[in-house]
């Protein structure tokens, strides 16, 4: 099965050039793979609203002076007005996208709003919002979220547990978004005490 709808993949050519920054190109599609496996779990929530988000959410990052951006993001952001800026550039180079290709069935004013906030704002204003922010922030306890994460900044995995328990999982919105990264952090916990009764 294909990860890309027919409908987003000319939205995803155009976007990446806009994601060859702080690996965006791998989170947003690893994002998008988590978005669909919440879209089946919160079948209410408009696909057609959600997709097209998370697929463009982060194309604001590219206008951002490359060398800042680990200090805009991880435990102890030193530059919030970077991550304010990512949003409002998103929304530009987003809108610009959607317009070009109109995709059938797309709400592009509402997929705006969402990338407007997706990072400075903690509360949904839609349910698609949720599952958008749910997919981006849960996707830090993905396997491949993880690795990507730990690289940046040096983490020890103990670090990476203690980062995603208190920064991140208590900020999900969906409950099928926290089952995931609960699921994820728990089993990572368990794994960091396999030695304790493993050891002969
Ligand atoms: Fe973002
Ligand atoms: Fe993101």
């Amino acid at each position: 099965m294909t990860l890309l709808t027919l409908r987003d993949l000319p939205l995803w050519r155009d976007a990446r050039p806009y994601l060859d920054v702080r690996n965006n190109d791998e989170h947003t599609l690893v994002a998008y793979g988590v978005a669909k496996m919440l879209l089946k779990e919160l079948p209410e929530a408009a696909e057609s609203v959600v997709l097209p988000a998370i697929l463009l959410h982060d194309v604001g990052w590219k206008k951002v002076p490359q060398e800042l951006l680990l200090e805009a993001i991880g435990k102890n952001p030193s530059r919030p007005d970077l991550v304010r800026a990512h949003e409002v550039y998103g929304v530009e180079i987003a809108r610009d996208i959607l317009e070009r290709h109109r995709p059938e069935g797309v709400d592009i004013e509402a997929v705006l709003a969402i990338i407007d906030g997706h990072d400075t704002t903690r509360h949904a204003k839609s349910l698609e919002d949720a599952v958008v922010k749910d997919s981006d922030k849960g996707w830090r306890t993905t396997p491949h979220g993880m690795a990507v994460i730990r690289g940046w900044y040096g983490w020890s995995v103990a670090e990476y547990i203690d980062m995603v328990s208190v920064v991140s999982n208590p900020r999900l919105l969906t409950a099928p978004g926290r089952a995931m990264a609960e699921g994820f952090t728990a089993s990572l916990r368990a794994q960091q005490s396999l030695s304790e009764y493993l050891e002969q």
